[in-house]
């Protein structure tokens, strides 16, 4: 039997500004899967990351089945009803279109999915991420599936030593997907020379090269190329299968302790480090930092154990100061430099509106005599 594995996300509400959905919305998105999944589904996860909701689902439809893909749009369709009662802020936001139209994709809402033959044992992870875009995986998939600094399984463990095929989406191409399937260890360079420039080459998939089997996966949407305008990050989510050909659990969670700075926190404009938080926790400081959160589950014939929370451990307080410390560095900096997003990637239209204004107001001096002192000189 194969297994089908899709996550479906999005924000459709949440308390207080960006900090979390109401325990009302998530019931009703769970119970309206539940309810309604009951002839599609094996099982389901409904999880809340800061402002975002998540539903991981087994069946055995394959994957961008259309009924998978309309059973999570209406269970946030529900779930927004609930949210415009509520008053929630955001209330539908990353619902784009108005009706459903085969396939999430390029509706607003992220998604991931895998399909495989179950293994006897069956560990996967499931991470959600929120006030950051795809980008943010990039490197945390580099150094836990090809860096022997992350991965000791590439020195250890025969079944790795093959390496790994990254497929990589070009996401600013809104045409169509266009995407690139690299090999490592030989195009390790091509692969991170790629893998740079988070904004604009995102990892869509790893597959073994030991069996072509597929170890990860990663939502890659990006709302301001769906929508053309600020609507909100992308809020990526990613599953990764570990163990045996794969990574082992630790090795893929071990780049996280980094916390390295990814676009997204505030207005989605800005550089923040992506801290690993606990299942369930909320937004806080400058509508950031950007957080991602693992759920890690054990699956049999499409059922779910109850998820372990992978960042649940001391060790990861530690991290969290650590990040928490790289948050406030980067703040102490303000708009300048590097901690505010490039023009191109600035989530609102304030800047662009003040550099067209201002852009009419510079002048070209024409006197050489007049350059250093800002004034023009009087005629003699
Ligand atoms: C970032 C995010 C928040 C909002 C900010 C302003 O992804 O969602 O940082 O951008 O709270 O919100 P608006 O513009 O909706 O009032
Ligand atoms: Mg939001
Ligand atoms: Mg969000």
């Amino acid at each position: 039997m194969k297994t089908t594995l899709s996550v479906i996300k999005a924000d459709v509400g949440s308390i207080g500004g960006h900090i979390k959905p109401s325990a009302r919305l998530k019931t009703t998105v769970e119970n309206h899967v539940r309810e309604n999944g009951k002839k599609l589904l094996i099982d389901c996860y409904v999880s809340t990351t800061g402002d975002d909701i998540a539903i991981l689902m087994s069946h055995e439809r394959g994957v961008n089945d259309p009924k998978i893909h309309e059973l999570a749009w209406d269970s946030f369709m529900a779930g927004t009803k609930v949210a415009k009662e509520q008053g929630l802020y955001g209330a539908g936001q990353d619902l784009l279109k108005d009706a459903f139209s085969g396939n999430v994709r390029g509706l607003g809402p992220a998604s991931c999915e895998m399909e495989f033959e179950e293994r006897p044992n069956e560990p996967f992870l499931f991470f959600a991420a929120d006030k950051t875009d795809p980008g943010a995986y990039n490197l945390p998939l580099y150094l836990g599936f090809l860096d022997p600094m992350h991965c000791a399984g590439l020195l250890l463990s025969p079944k790795m030593s093959q390496g790994f095929t990254f497929t990589i989406m070009d996401v600013n191409h809104t045409e169509g997907d266009r995407v690139i399937e690299l090999n490592a260890p030989e195009e390790l360079y091509d692969i991170a020379c790629l893998l740079r420039d988070n904004e604009r080459f995102v990892v869509e998939s790893v597959r073994s090269r030991a069996n072509n089997d597929i170890a990860a996966v990663v939502s890659t949407s990006r709302l301001h190329n769906i929508a053309g305008t600020y609507t909100g990050k992308d809020d990526p989510v990613a599953l990764v299968r570990t163990q045996g050909n794969f990574p082992a659990t630790g090795e893929v969670l071990s780049p996280y302790r980094i916390a390295h700075y990814v676009a997204g926190t505030m207005r989605g404009s800005h550089h923040g480090p992506l801290m690993p938080v606990k299942l369930n926790s909320t937004i806080s400081f400058f509508d950031g930092p950007p957080i991602v959160s693992c759920a890690a589950f054990s699956v049999s014939h499409g059922r779910f154990t109850e998820p372990v929370d992978a960042f649940d451990h001391p060790f990861w307080d530690w991290v969290r100061n650590n990040a928490a410390q790289k948050a406030a560095e980067i703040r102490n900096q303000g708009f300048s430099g590097p901690a505010m997003l490039p023009y191109s990637e600035l989530e609102y239209g304030g800047v662009v509106e003040k550099m067209n204004k201002l852009d009419k107001r510079f002048i070209v001096r024409k006197d050489k005599e007049a350059a250093g002192n800002g004034r023009k000189r009087k005629a003699a």
